[in-house]
């Protein structure tokens, strides 16, 4: 039996109102990007910004950006209609899902720890809601300072007494800082706040699990120049990564040569041959919950790697090569003890050209895992887009045609039900 699952999943800021505040730092110019970020994944933005934060960036570009009048002040003169009660410090964040906090200035962090209220930013922190888990709106907090303002135990004591409050600190960047100096203290780039804003609003289904992924093709050695490669584009593995991170999975990505950048958050480990990602496999697999084989691993590797580049010789005669099967690495895995006893949880891929369900189902049995994934390979390598037929003891889930980020989704809610059975 095939049931479908229809629908892609939404945007994590889909329809979300996100506050984004605003304290005094140059980085201010970095919060108009990230702006603009959470605005096209489909959320709606209300800027609220300090005096300090408007030395540093128009109030009119943060508007123009946003769509709104930004706020700047607690006094309001009460011709606004939306703060009619004259209290805008509290109507800003009752709708909202999420408060960011970038730049958060050192003197910003030293309110938020002594719940300080003299001005709109911290007043308006401080007055969060609870929400109905009877927890506040969330607080994540971008900080951005000098190097030594950063270090400084003041500093460290503040932002530790902050996160002790609730707030998410989200850790800063290490380089060239607009003073001169370099060192730790620069805040985050905009697409990493945002990913960790995707983070806090995604639902923590793989929260305290361990996960460990393999992803692209691998290369195997003829000689030092040349190799056997194939056509994986690792694309489907790093949107499982990202989606599994979202889901609150501390994850592990065995990633073989491919240039894809590597998703925040999650540990990468660069591996070349079949050899190499068995090793690192075996390495991580002990201490993980759950195994996603998606990398296209060569099935042969040359027996004797040649130690020189290997010649012409005028004979005409192209060099006898001599191929040894490589190791079956998920095969390896989902026969281990922790796997036979459920403990880890294996999941294969399988890129068919025809018949993909026969085809998904006897390659479950022969690998012994329990989640096959069947996917139409021509059609997928090196695309963003894929289908995936889900196929497991309860048989085959079809999931729609869908960008693969969205399909990693799915996969990782389908995974998160399948493994929450188990426990
Ligand atoms: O046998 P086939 O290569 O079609 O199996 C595909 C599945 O097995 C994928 O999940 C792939 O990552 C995994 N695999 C492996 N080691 C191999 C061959 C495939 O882990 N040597």
């Amino acid at each position: 039996m095939t049931s479908n699952t229809t629908a892609l999943p939404p945007h994590p800021l889909h329809q979300r109102h996100i506050v984004l505040a605003l304290s005094g730092g140059v980085a201010g110019y970095k919060a108009a990007e990230l702006c603009r970020l959470i605005i096209k994944a489909g959320a709606t933005v209300q800027v609220v910004m300090s005096e300090a934060a408007t030395r540093f960036i128009t109030p009119t570009t943060m508007q123009a950006l946003s769509g709104r009048p930004v706020v700047l002040s607690q006094w309001v003169s009460g011709s606004d209609a939306a703060d009619a009660n004259g209290m805008p410090h509290i109507n800003t964040t009752r709708a909202a899902d999420a408060v960011v906090l970038a730049p958060a200035s050192a003197d910003m962090i030293a309110k938020l720890a002594q719940g300080r209220a003299d001005e709109i930013v911290s007043l308006m922190c401080l007055a969060r809601p609870l929400n109905a888990g009877g927890h506040s709106v969330p607080l994540l907090v971008a900080p951005a300072m000098n190097r030594e303002m950063w270090q400084h135990p003041a500093t460290q004591r503040n932002l530790a007494q902050v996160a002790a409050d609730g707030a998410t600190v989200l850790g800063v960047g290490n380089g060239e800082q607009a003073c001169g100096e370099t060192g730790d203290g620069r805040m985050l780039e905009a697409a990493e706040i945002f990913e960790d804003l995707c983070m806090a609003l995604s639902a923590p289904l793989l929260a305290g699990k361990r996960v460990l992924i393999t992803a692209g093709p691998t290369y195997e050695p003829i000689d030092p120049v040349r190799g056997i490669t194939n056509r994986s584009s690792g694309k489907m593995g790093f949107a499982i990564a990202q989606a599994a991170r979202r889901a609150g999975a501390q994850v592990t990505l065995l990633a073989g040569p491919v240039a894809l950048p590597t998703p925040r958050g999650v540990q990468r480990i660069n591996v070349t041959t079949a050899a190499d990602l068995l090793a690192a496999t075996q390495a991580h697999a002990p201490q993980a919950d759950i195994f996603i084989a998606t990398a296209a691993v060569a099935d042969w590797r040359v027996a004797q790697v040649a130690p020189h580049k290997l010649k012409k010789d005028g004979s005409g005669q192209p060099p006898a090569l001599q191929f040894a099967e490589n190791p079956d690495i998920l095969a390896t895995v989902a026969a281990s003890p922790r796997a036979q006893s459920g403990d880890l949880y294996c999941v294969g891929f399988a890129a068919e050209s025809q018949d993909l369900l026969a085809n998904a189902q006897a390659k479950r049995q022969r690998k012994g895992v329990p989640l096959l994934v069947g996917n139409i390979g021509p059609d997928t390598f090196g695309r963003d887009d894929n289908t995936l037929l889900l196929v497991d003891a309860h048989g085959a889930t079809s999931l729609p045609p869908g960008p693969k980020a969205d399909l990693a989704v799915l996969l990782v809610e389908h995974i998160a039900a399948r493994t929450l059975q188990r426990a």
